[in-house]
């Protein structure tokens, strides 16, 4: 049954889509940051070691609060690595582990990224069709980024 909250089926979908893409680039940076947990190394390894493990954590509950969020909207979350390849807006990473301070960046810019896309990509649309639930759900999302951004940014001040 499709939810009756006053939203076009076309609305629906349009937002959905949008949600599906920011699903598949949470799902990979989840990645990148469990792989930077696995093979970060250096003399403070335990400390970053740890660090990504809280932030990992914190991306696997976004990961499955965007897809429930599709689902609210009554559209089919996607859920396979090769449906979210093919959308992320972000590229995964074979770094050999050997610099930390490139490893941390790429994890700033994805975080960022993210918050750029939710701002210019995703609020006008749901702003445009009055989805005031994916607005406010998003907007905090945003705000979730910059702050694991800034802890990360603390690391290569
Ligand atoms: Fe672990």
């Amino acid at each position: 049954m499709k939810p009756n909250i006053d939203l076009a089926d076309a609305d629906l979908k349009k937002v959905a889509t949008l949600l599906n893409a920011l699903l598949a680039d949470e799902y990979v940076l989840y990645t990148k940051t469990q792989h930077s947990h696995w093979n970060i190394q250096g003399p403070n390894f335990m400390e970053l070691h740890k660090f990504f493990e809280m932030q990992y954590n914190q991306l696997a509950h976004v990961v499955d609060e965007v897809a429930e969020r599709i689902r609210v909207l009554g559209v089919l979350a996607k859920g396979t690595l090769k449906d979210f390849l093919a959308v992320t807006h972000l590229k995964e990473d074979s770094s050999d582990f050997t610099d930390q301070k490139k490893i941390i960046q790429a994890l700033i810019e994805d975080h960022e990224a993210i918050v750029r896309n939710i701002r210019t990509d995703i609020i006008p649309v749901t702003d445009g069709c009055k989805d005031i639930g994916t607005t406010d759900f998003v907007t905090k999302l945003a705000g979730q980024h910059e702050t694991m951004a800034w802890m990360l940014r603390a690391y290569v001040a």
